[in-house]
C-alpha cells in the first residue's frame, strides 16, 4: 500500500494554564501512573471500574479475551441506572438538577436526581406492564425530550436493551431497525419542533408498524399536542400509563455483559449495522471518560450539543455525564432558531461551563459571524470540546478564541459508534494540545498506524488506524451477524480493531485523524486526506466551509474537485478561484490543487452535521444518485447544486 500523504503542517502547540491544571481531575503525575497500568488495560480499566462504579456483586476476572470477542467484568452485577440515578438520589444530590432541558420554543424543564428516580421507576412499571421482560428489545423514535432519557433509564433498569432511531428517519428506516432488533414496544412522541414548526413522529411509526410482527405497543409522549390518530389495543399516552404506574422498581441485578443497547450505524455498503454494546465494561468506559477528559465537578452544567439519537448523545449526553452525578444540558431544536445566536444564548442564561459540540457546527458559526457570541457573556466556559470529524486548524483556533476566549482547553475526541468511549484525546489538565490533532490514546486504549500487512508505520508517515488491544466500551458484535462483525472490523490484521480510518503520527507521537478511508483520494499514486485539502481551502479567510471529493480523471486517476462556500459578502468569481488554487498550492502543494472549485451557498449534510460526501462525489461526476437520502438535512442544497451544473 502507498502511505497516505500527510500534508499538513501544523506547527502550533497549547499548554493546559497553571490554573487549569491545578483544579483538574487528572493531572500529569495522574496520567503518567495511569498509562503505566494501562499497559496491562484488564489493570487499568479494573481499578476504574471499582472507584466509578457500584457494583451488586463483584466480577471473578476483568477481561477474558478471545478475538474478536471479549468479556469484561463477567460475573459482575450491577445496573446502569442505579449507577446513573440511585446513588445520586440517595445522598445530597437529590434535589441536585440531573436534567436541564430546553425547548426550541423557549419552554424549559428542570429535573433533579431525586425526580428522575422516581419517573424512571414509574416508566419502568410501564414497560413490565406492556409485557416486557429482560432481554426484550425497546426501540425508542423521540424528538430531544427528557422523556428520552427516562425512557432509556428505565430499559436499563429491567434489562432490555434499547435501540434508539434517530428522529430524522424516515418510516421505512425505522421499520427495518425495529425488524432487525426485533422490538416488542416502540416508545415515541406526538412530534417535536425544529426550525420553530412542530414536525409529527407518531404517524411515521403508524406507518411503520404496518410491517413489525413483532411489536405489541406504542406509547406516545405528547409534546406538540398536534392532533394524532391513536389505535385501540396497541397505543397509549406516556402520561397516561405514568398517572396509574408505581414509582417503585427495584434495579435488575445484570450480568457485566448483559446487552444494553444496539444502536445502526451505516456501512460504507449494505444495510445498517445494529452496533451491540453491554453493560459493565461500556458503562466503565464512558464514566471514566466523561470525569477525566470533561473534568466533570459537581459544581459544572455540562453541554452536549449532539441529538441522543447518535453514539455522542448516548454515551455523553445520558450515562457517562448521569453517571458521574453531573448536571446535563439538553436542547431540543436548531441551533439557529429563533435566531443565530441560539446556542450563545443557552450557554449564558444556564451559565454552561462545559460545552462538546461539533467542527461541522463551529464552522458553520464562523459563516455566520463573529458578532453573535460576541454578543452574549460565555464567561462560564471553563472547557471546550470537539467530535465527530477532523476538526481543521483554523476552525480549531476560531473555538479558542471567540467561544473560549483564549482560556478553555479545547479537547479534541476520537472515536466511534463502535468503540463505545473516547479513545483518542488530550486530557485537559494534563496534555498539550496541537489544533487539529486528537493527541493521544486515553489510559487502557492502545493504538498504532498499521500498513495493509499490519506493519507499523513510521511517523510521519500515514497509514490505517488500529486498535491494538481490547477495551471495555468495545462493540460486542453487529447484532445478529457474526460473520460481518468478524469481516468489517477483525479481517484486516489477526486480533486488532480495523476502525476504517487514516491517520499519521507525529514526532511526539500524536495522532492526526485523517478522516475515513474512503474519503482519501489518490492523485496520480499519492494519496491525500479530503480533510487536508479542506483544511487549507478553510484557512483562507474568505472561505467559510468546503467540502473536497474525488471524481475520476483520465490522467491522475483522480481528481479533486472542491465545493466551497465563500464568507459573506465575499465576490465567488474566477478571480477568487484562481486566489484558492494559488493559496492551496501554497499551503500544500500542487499536488492537492482542485482541478475545479464550485462555489456553493450550502453543503450537503446529514442530521448529525456529517458532510455527505457520496452525494457530492455523484454531483462532481454528474451521475444520478441512487443511495440512500433519508439522512440528508436539507434537499434543496443538492438540488441547487445539480441545477448550477446544467
Ligand atoms: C470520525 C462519532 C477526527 C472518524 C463519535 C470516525 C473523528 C467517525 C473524530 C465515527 C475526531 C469522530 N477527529 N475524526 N475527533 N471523531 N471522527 O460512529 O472518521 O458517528 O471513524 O461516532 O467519525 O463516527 P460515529
Amino acid at each position: 500500500m502507498a502511505d497516505i500523504e500527510s500534508l499538513l503542517k501544523e506547527k502550533r502547540v497549547f499548554k493546559p494554564s497553571p490554573e487549569f491544571r491545578k483544579q483538574a481531575n487528572w493531572n500529569k503525575k495522574d496520567v503518567r501512573e495511569f498509562r503505566k497500568s494501562g499497559e496491562k488495560p484488564e489493570r487499568f480499566w479494573a481499578k476504574m471500574a471499582k472507584e466509578n462504579l457500584d457494583w451488586f456483586t463483584p466480577w471473578k476476572k476483568a477481561l477474558e479475551w478471545k478475538a474478536p470477542n471479549a468479556k469484561w467484568f463477567a460475573g459482575g452485577k450491577l445496573n446502569v441506572s442505579y449507577n446513573c440515578v440511585d446513588r445520586h438520589a440517595n445522598s445530597w444530590r437529590k434535589n441536585k438538577a440531573a436534567i436541564i432541558w430546553e425547548g426550541e420554543p423557549g419552554d424549559t424543564r428542570v429535573i433533579t436526581y431525586g425526580e428522575l428516580h422516581r419517573e424512571v421507576q414509574q416508566f419502568s412499571n410501564v414497560l413490565k406492564s406492556l409485557g416486557v421482560k429482560k432481554g426484550d428489545r425497546v426501540a425508542l423514535y423521540m424528538p430531544m425530550v427528557p422523556e428520552l432519557a427516562i425512557a432509556m433509564l428505565a430499559c436499563t433498569r429491567i434489562g432490555a436493551p434499547h435501540s434508539i432511531v434517530f428522529g430524522g428517519f424516515s418510516a421505512e428506516s425505522l421499520r427495518d431497525r425495529i425488524n432487525d432488533a426485533g422490538a416488542k414496544v416502540v416508545v415515541t412522541a406526538d412530534g417535536g419542533y425544529r426550525r420553530g414548526e412542530p414536525f409529527a413522529l407518531k404517524p411515521m411509526v403508524d406507518e411503520a408498524c404496518e410491517a413489525t410482527p413483532t411489536i405489541q405497543a406504542i406509547v406516545t409522549v405528547k409534546r406538540t399536542g398536534e392532533p394524532t390518530a391513536m389505535k385501540d389495543g396497541r397505543d397509549v399516552w406516556w402520561h397516561d400509563a405514568m398517572a396509574t404506574a408505581s414509582a417503585k422498581c427495584p434495579p435488575a441485578k445484570l450480568d457485566a455483559e448483559h446487552p444494553l443497547f444496539i444502536l445502526y450505524t451505516s456501512g460504507t455498503t449494505g444495510k445498517p449495522k445494529g452496533i451491540l454494546h453491554t453493560t459493565g465494561g461500556y458503562l466503565t468506559h464512558v464514566t471514566t471518560t466523561a470525569k477525566a477528559i470533561f473534568d466533570l465537578k459537581d459544581e459544572d452544567v455540562y453541554w452536549c450539543t449532539a441529538d441522543i439519537g447518535w453514539i455522542t448523545g448516548h454515551s455523553y449526553v445520558v450515562y457517562g455525564i448521569l453517571a458521574n452525578g453531573a448536571t446535563t444540558v439538553m436542547y431540543e431544536g436548531t441551533p439557529t432558531h429563533p435566531g443565530p445566536d441560539r446556542f450563545w444564548d443557552i450557554i449564558e442564561r444556564w451559565g454552561v461551563t462545559i460545552f462538546y459540540t461539533a467542527p461541522t457546527a463551529i464552522r458553520t458559526f464562523i459563516r455566520l459571524g463573529d458578532e453573535h457570541p460576541k454578543g452574549h457573556d460565555l464567561s462560564s466556559l471553563r472547557l471546550l470540546g470537539s467530535v465527530g470529524e477532523p476538526i481543521n486548524p483554523e476552525a480549531w483556533i476560531w473555538y479558542n478564541k471567540v467561544i473560549g476566549n483564549r482560556k478553555c482547553p479545547i479537547v479534541d475526541t476520537w472515536w466511534q459508534t463502535e468503540t463505545g468511549g473516547i479513545m483518542i484525546t488530550p486530557l485537559p489538565g494534563a496534555v498539550d494540545t496541537k489544533p487539529g490533532s486528537a493527541t493521544l490514546t486515553f489510559p487502557g486504549v492502545h493504538a498504532a498506524i498499521l500498513d495493509e500487512d499490519g506493519n507499523e508505520v513510521k511517523p510521519p508517515d500515514g497509514g490505517l488506524l488500529a486498535i491494538t488491544k481490547p477495551w471495555p466500551g468495545m462493540l460486542r458484535g453487529i447484532w445478529g451477524d457474526k460473520k460481518r462483525f468478524k469481516e468489517t472490523y477483525w479481517s484486516k490484521w489477526k486480533g486488532t480493531y480495523f476502525p476504517g480510518d487514516g491517520a499519521h503520527r507525529d514526532k511526539d507521537g500524536y495522532f492526526w485523524i485523517m478522516g475515513r478511508i474512503d474519503d482519501v483520494m489518490n492523485i496520480s499514486g499519492h494519496r491525500i486526506g479530503t480533510m487536508e485539502v479542506e483544511s487549507a481551502l478553510v484557512s483562507h479567510d474568505d472561505v467559510a466551509e468546503a467540502a473536497v471529493v474525488g471524481r475520476p480523471d483520465e490522467i491522475t486517476g483522480t481528481a479533486i474537485v472542491a465545493f466551497v462556500t465563500p464568507r459573506g459578502g465575499i465576490n465567488a468569481d474566477e478571480a477568487m478561484k484562481k486566489t484558492l488554487l494559488g493559496h492551496v498550492t501554497k499551503e500544500i502543494g500542487a499536488i492537492a490543487k482542485p482541478k475545479e472549485i464550485r462555489f456553493t451557498d450550502a453543503l450537503p449534510k446529514t442530521r448529525s452535521g456529517k458532510i455527505m460526501r457520496r452525494l457530492l462525489r455523484d454531483i462532481a461526476e454528474g451521475k444520478e444518485s441512487v443511495g440512500d437520502t433519508t439522512t440528508l438535512e436539507d434537499y434543496s442544497v443538492v438540488a441547487k447544486l445539480r441545477a448550477d451544473d446544467d
